[in-house]
């Protein structure tokens, strides 16, 4: 893949945080600038307009540089790297006792599958028990539409980093490169039918494509631009394929075949959004951790989904065809380790889950308040009923709040291992 581009879009993203972020400092040279101009002094004039013009000129031209995506290998996720990954034995299916929590965690948050209530127990987790965090300088994405790379962290923390939960385009080689050997790969898929309804309704994709909201059930649909074109150049058809590394409008389905096998050797363990309590307990016997560790809110307070006609069921599939084949694959696994965990045990494990989970909600959720933000889905916020219980804190916090929180302390207590910008 193409490396240099890459960087160059890193360094470009740090140049347009150093804009908004450091906007003072700029100001504060610009008036020192236009202070020594007075003083004749042509050899500082140089030193500070020059670099202040070519920074402008850039500023202005950063809208119109894209990442070159066409030159991105679909088949850039290889396995050569995880030959030299060691993977801990862990007790999969056996009913033996685990001994040892694990700790290093890689979790793909692909969007619009669940993944913020899976990335809560991360955060939460982590927080409570000290663990390092791999987290950009500010907000909550590490590159993306940009694949991940390891400059996006700390040279001096590779391999220190504990946990690594927030938005990014999966790069394997890179996360491998931060992260500890042996750390668990982890991530959660969703039917696309109901993840691209919910995506088109979160983003109001419908006015970005300039297409009337029952657009599905018109005689013909422009299904070459909805695959092609991304909003924000982050999101569209094929979202989970996106979000785990590959071109999906490059993708040719003998290809998929044989990615799908690779990943599953890539990743310990594939949720899924649809049968989320027993992706949890699963998620609790990989990981060898016990039900409070798992704990996670949901919204009870759910609208009501529009149900899709046949015609634009069929219509979602096909724009979506690499993943609905990702899921059905993964779905199959998910099923076969249900089984191998044991029917039984999954339903008392289910109930003690729930039991646990009520008593969490009862002790930390005052109410849930639903706001329509600015597209037509939905933003809950969870009312916390004891703001001075840290737990009821990490539970109930919005998701910036809580990556807000941790990065500031992470900062205090292990300085340098969020970089600056
Ligand atoms: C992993 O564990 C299983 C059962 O606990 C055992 O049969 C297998 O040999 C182990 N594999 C390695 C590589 O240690
Ligand atoms: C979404 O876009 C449509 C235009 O297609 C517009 O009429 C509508 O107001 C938008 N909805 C929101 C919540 O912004
Ligand atoms: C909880 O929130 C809902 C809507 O946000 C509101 O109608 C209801 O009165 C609230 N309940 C309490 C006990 O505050
Ligand atoms: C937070 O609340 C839980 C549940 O009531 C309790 O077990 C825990 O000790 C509390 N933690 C703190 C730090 O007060």
């Amino acid at each position: 893949m193409n490396r240099p581009f890459v960087k160059l879009s890193s360094k470009l993203q740090s140049i347009t945080n150093i804009k908004y972020q450091r906007h003072h400092h700029v100001t504060i040279d610009g008036i020192s600038a236009s202070h020594y101009h007075s003083s004749s002094d042509t050899f500082r004039l140089g030193k500070i307009i020059l670099p202040l013009l070519m920074f402008s000129v850039l500023l202005y031209l950063i809208p119109y540089i894209r990442i070159d995506k066409s030159s991105y290998d679909p088949n850039g996720i290889n396995n050569d790297q995880l030959i030299n990954i060691k993977r801990p034995n862990l007790s999969n299916g056996q009913q033996q006792p685990c001994d040892k929590p694990v700790s290093n965690i890689f979790f793909l948050k692909t969007h619009k599958c669940a993944s913020s209530a899976i990335q809560r127990i991360f955060l939460k987790y982590g927080y409570l028990n000290q663990k390092l965090f791999a987290l950009p300088a500010s907000g909550n994405y590490l590159g993306h539409p940009e694949p991940f790379d390891r400059s996006f962290l700390s040279e001096p923390f590779y391999g220190k980093y504990n946990i690594f939960a927030v938005h990014t385009r999966f790069n394997l080689g890179q996360v491998a490169a931060v992260m500890p050997p042996s750390t668990l790969y982890i991530t959660i898929l969703r039917n696309p039918l109901f993840l691209y309804e919910s995506m088109f309704g979160y983003w109001n994709l419908t006015k970005f494509y300039h297409l009337p909201r029952n657009f599905l059930d018109l005689p013909a649909i422009p299904i070459e631009q909805l695959q092609r074109v991304r909003w924000i150049q982050k999101i569209g058809a094929n979202q989970m394929f996106f979000d785990l590394g590959y071109e999906p409008t490059q993708l040719t389905s003998d290809q998929i075949d044989t990615i799908l096998p690779k990943l599953d050797q890539i990743f310990d363990l594939v949720m899924i959004a649809e049968r989320f309590d027993e992706s949890l307990i699963l998620l609790k016997d990989k990981l060898c951790w016990s039900f409070d560790d798992i704990i996670t809110f949901k919204i009870n307070a759910r609208p009501q989904r529009k149900s899709l006609s046949p015609l634009a069921e069929e219509r979602i599939k096909m724009i979506n065809w690499a993943d609905l084949k990702l899921y059905s694959y993964f779905l199959t696994i998910f099923d076969r380790k249900v089984k191998a965990y044991g029917i039984n045990r999954m339903k008392s494990d289910l109930a003690q889950l729930r039991s646990r989970e009520a008593l969490w909600y009862s002790e930390c959720v005052y109410n849930e308040t639903i706001s329509w933000g600015k597209s037509t889905s939905s933003v809950v916020k969870f009312i916390n009923r004891k703001p001075s219980n840290l737990t009821c804190v990490l539970l109930t916090a919005t998701e910036l709040e809580v990556i807000n929180f941790i990065r500031r302390k992470q900062r205090k207590f292990h300085p340098g291992s969020v970089r600056r910008w």
